[in-house]
C-alpha cells in the first residue's frame, strides 16, 4: 500500500520559522516533524510514499528526503505548489496511486497504530480524538456508531470529536473531489469529500485516537510535541566529544559535537558538529546540527540548524536556523534586535 505525505501549505502561524521553508521540516525532538510521519509509516509497514510539495521552498524537502533510501523507503514528488486545499492535494496523487492509499498531513505527529485505516475495505477510514477547541479543526458527529455528519472548522460547537490527519481512501475519493466546491478559506476540503462519500452511500469507518498526537500548526504545539517525543523516544547515544562535563540521563550527543565544561540533564539532543562549552543544556532540549552554545542556559527548548548562543539563559523558546543570540557588552546596555516577521521576543 502507498502513503501519501502533505508536505505544502502556507504555515502561516509558524512564521517566521517557514518564512525560508515548510513547517514540516522544522526539527523536533532532533528531527523533522515529516521525518517522525516517514518513520511512523515505515513502522507500519508502509514504505512505498509519495510525497506532495507545495511553493515554500520545496527543493529543500527533497535535499533532505532524495528517493527516501536514507531513511529505508521509497519516495517519489509530486508537486502541488500554491496551497489549494488538502483535497487538491489528495487528487495530484490520483496518477501515481493504485487501489487504497493512506494520507497522511506532514505536520501531524500521531502516535496511534494504523491497522483500522489499513485493514479495511470501506470508501474512508479515519481517526478520530475528542479535542477542546474543536473549532480549529475538521469534526464528525456520530451517530449510533457511525459518522453521519463532517464539518471542518465548526463555528457551532457540533461536535468535539476531531480529524485527526491520518486518513486512507479507495480511488473513489478522486471521483468526488471532482464535483467539490472552494470552502469559505477557499480551498478544496478533504473533509467535505468524506461527506461526499457518505452522501454517496459510502461506508466512513472511523476509530479513534486515545492516546497523544498533535497537529504542530503553532509555537505552543512545537515546544509540547518536542517535549512528549523527548520522553517517549530518547535514549542515551553519545557518538560526540566530552571533556570535563557532566551528562545526566536520556542524551544524545550527535558525531562531531563537542562538549566541554558543561552540564547535560536529559532528556535532551545535540545533533551533530555541535559546540556546547560552559553552559547547561536542561530537560526538553533538541539542538540541531552545527549550533554553538557558549556560556548559556537552555531548558524545554528547541534550537534550530547553525544557531549561535552565547551569555544568556533561554527557556521554551524556539530558535530559526541561523540565527544568533548574545549579550553584548557595549554601551547602551539595551537589546540590539534584528527579527523576522512575525517574531516573537519576551525579554
Ligand atoms: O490536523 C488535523 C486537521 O488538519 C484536520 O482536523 C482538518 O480537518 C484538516 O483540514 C487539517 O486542518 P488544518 O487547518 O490544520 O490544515 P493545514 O492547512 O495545516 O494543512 C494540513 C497539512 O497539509 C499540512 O502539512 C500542510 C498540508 N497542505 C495543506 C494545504 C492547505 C498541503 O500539502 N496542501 C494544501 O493545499
Amino acid at each position: 500500500m502507498k502513503a501519501v505525505i502533505l508536505h505544502g501549505g502556507q504555515g502561516t502561524r509558524l512564521r517566521p520559522l517557514t518564512h525560508t521553508g515548510p513547517k514540516q521540516l522544522i526539527k523536533v525532538a532532533g528531527k523533522p516533524v515529516s521525518q517522525w510521519v516517514i518513520e511512523h509509516l515505515r513502522s507500519e509497514g508502509i514504505r512505498d510514499i509519495v510525497v506532495v510539495l507545495g511553493d515554500n521552498n520545496p527543493t529543500r524537502v527533497i535535499e533532505y528526503y532524495g528517493d527516501g533510501s536514507k531513511f529505508d523507503v521509497s519516495i517519489t514528488y509530486v508537486y502541488q505548489g500554491k496551497a489549494r486545499g488538502l483535497a487538491d492535494a489528495v487528487y495530484r496523487v490520483r496518477e501515481v496511486v493504485d487501489g487504497r492509499f493512506v494520507v497522511y498531513l506532514g505536520d501531524n505527529l500521531v502516535l496511534h497504530n494504523m491497522s483500522s485505516l489499513i485493514n479495511t475495505k470501506a470508501a474512508a477510514s479515519v481517526m478520530l480524538a475528542k479535542v477542546p477547541n474543536p473549532q480549529r479543526f475538521g469534526v464528525a458527529v456520530i451517530k449510533g456508531g457511525k459518522i453521519v455528519k463532517l464539518v471542518e472548522k465548526p463555528k457551532e460547537p457540533i461536535s468535539d470529536l476531531a480529524l485527526v490527519g491520518v486518513y486512507s481512501f479507495t480511488e473513489e475519493i478522486f471521483d468526488v473531489i471532482e464535483t467539490l466546491k472552494p470552502s469559505w478559506r477557499n480551498e478544496l476540503e478533504i473533509t467535505d469529500a468524506i461527506q461526499g462519500l457518505i452522501d454517496r452511500g459510502r461506508d466512513v469507518e472511523y476509530s479513534i485516537v486515545n492516546g497523544w498526537w498533535k497537529d504542530t500548526g503553532t509555537p505552543a504545539d512545537i515546544i509540547d510535541a518536542n517535549m512528549t517525543l523527548l520522553d517517549r523516544f530518547s535514549a542515551r547515544r553519545i557518538t560526540g566529544e566530552i571533556v570535563n562535563s557532566k551528562v545526566e540521563g536520556r542524551v544524545e550527543i550527535g558525531s562531531g559535537s563537542k562538549v566541554k565544561n558543561s552540564v547535560i540533564r536529559g532528556p535532551a539532543v545535540i545533533s551533530k558538529s555541535c559546540i556546547v562549552e560552559n553552559s547547561f543544556i536542561g530537560p526538553y532540549t533538541s539542538i540541531g546540527d552545527n549550533a554553538k552554545v557558549v556560556n548559556a542556559e537552555i531548558q524545554n527548548s528547541v534550537i534550530l540548524d547553525e544557531v549561535s548562543i552565547s551569555d544568556i539563559a533561554i527557556t521554551d523558546s524556539i530558535i530559526g536556523q541561523k540565527s544568533v543570540i548574545e549579550r553584548g557588552n557595549n554601551r547602551p546596555v539595551a537589546n540590539r534586535i534584528v527579527v523576522g516577521e512575525n517574531s516573537w521576543i519576551s525579554l
